[in-house]
């Protein structure tokens, strides 16, 4: 499938069992220049040394660049110590980085082709479900500061996204469930009937079945490249891809990032933001109650603990999506609909906080 983006589309290549095929894509890449891979640790052991092997029997010149991964990581001093190993690599304005990984290694990589020589072309190829239906297509990238999550970053479109739903097979249990807090997203803001295709199939898709995965991977991808189609750099529709995301960047950011996952953390908030819809009177209680029960069934928490309302909200406010101090959320209006609410006092926000 292809993203939109006149002189900047790309295509998506979605299959399973197949990275041998990523080969004749490179072919449009330079041969005379190199490519590097950059992953982190666990992903260059599971995928990065086959990749780069296969790379070099079919005659190109690539190298391997790993970084320890992982949030603690992802800042600039890991950007730094790669374009420093690209230096020494021999890259050039001509070269090619592939950013093999979830989204921590895609944010990193990206980011380091974006201003590597003032911007060279990379590839983005996701091994996790997070990064397969979300970070690797959009062109966001960034690092984090001290200070907060993805605080540095550019739009940097990819020349290619090459998924291989066969890297789910490995993936950790929880690390699957965080994906899933993505897919049942797009669910809620986009597509009623992929809601319903995901409540009818818990099972199937508990159990990873290839089947299911093509078919969350080739909708999930579909609607984001429709979204970052009509809004590249997020001045609009984009910013319905945030729904349960203020308030989860709030859980995450108040528990040091230790107690719950990004996707965890957005479960939360997508239940949240679904209690505050049906409180204003925006949402049905009988979707609220799909919403809520979708997410649970999956194995995703709902409901927080131990975290004071008002704290929540003053984290809420700190986030990078509020404009001149005003708390902007999504909120869904129905299954597959929702809204960006930018007039909402605390009080009403706090009510559904507990
Ligand atoms: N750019 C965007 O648009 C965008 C969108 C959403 C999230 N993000 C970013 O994505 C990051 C989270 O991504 P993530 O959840 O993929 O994290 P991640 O990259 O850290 O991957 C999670 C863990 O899974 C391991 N792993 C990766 N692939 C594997 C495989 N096939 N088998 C076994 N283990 C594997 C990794 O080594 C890591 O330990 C966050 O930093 C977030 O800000 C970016
Ligand atoms: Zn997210």
């Amino acid at each position: 499938m292809r993203v939109e983006l006149g002189p900047r589309s790309y295509d998506i290549h979605i299959g399973n069992d197949w990275l041998e095929q990523l080969i004749p894509h490179l072919e449009s890449f330079s041969r005379n220049s190199r490519l590097v891979i950059i992953t982190d640790a666990n992903v260059a052991e599971i995928a990065g040394q086959r990749l780069l092997e296969l790379m070099q029997s079919r005659g190109f010149k690539a190298d391997l660049a790993v970084f320890p991964g992982g949030e603690d990581h992802k800042n600039l001093a890991a950007v730094q110590a790669l374009t420093a190993k690209m230096v020494e690599l021999g890259l050039d304005r001509q070269s090619t980085v592939i950013a093999l990984g979830g989204g921590i290694p895609g944010d990193v990589a990206g980011f380091a082709a974006s201003i590597f020589m003032r911007g060279i072309p990379h590839i983005q190829i996701p091994t996790t479900l997070l990064a397969q239906v979300d970070s690797s297509v959009g062109g966001k990238t960034g690092v984090n500061l001290p200070q907060g999550k993805n605080l540095l970053g550019t739009f940097h479109q990819p020349r290619l996204v090459f998924i291989d739903v066969n890297f789910i097979r490995t993936l950790p249990e929880r690390e699957y469930l965080t994906g899933l807090a993505e897919v049942i997203k797009y669910g809620i803001i986009w597509d009623a009937d992929f809601f319903a295709y995901l409540e009818e199939n818990l099972d199937p898709i508990g159990h990873r079945e290839v089947d299911c995965l093509l078919h969350m991977v080739n909708r999930c991808c579909a609607i984001k490249a429709a979204i970052v189609a009509q809004d590249e750099t997020e001045n609009g529709v984009r910013a319905l891809l945030n729904l349960g995301h203020t308030f989860g960047h709030s859980f995450e950011a108040l528990t040091g990032y230790r107690r719950y996952n990004h996707g965890e953390a957005v479960a939360i908030g997508m239940a949240c933001a679904a209690r505050l819809s049906h409180h204003l009177g925006i949402l049905t209680t009988q979707d609220r109650d799909r919403i809520v029960s979708l997410i649970f069934r999956s194995g995703l928490p709902i409901s927080f603990s131990n975290l004071d309302s008002s704290d929540i909200i003053a984290q809420m406010q700190r986030d990078k999506k509020t404009v001149g101090g005003r708390l902007q959320l999504v909120l869904p209006t129905g299954i597959g609909t929702c809204q960006l609410c930018a007039d909402l006092s605390e009080t009403e926000i706090a009510l559904v906080l507990g």
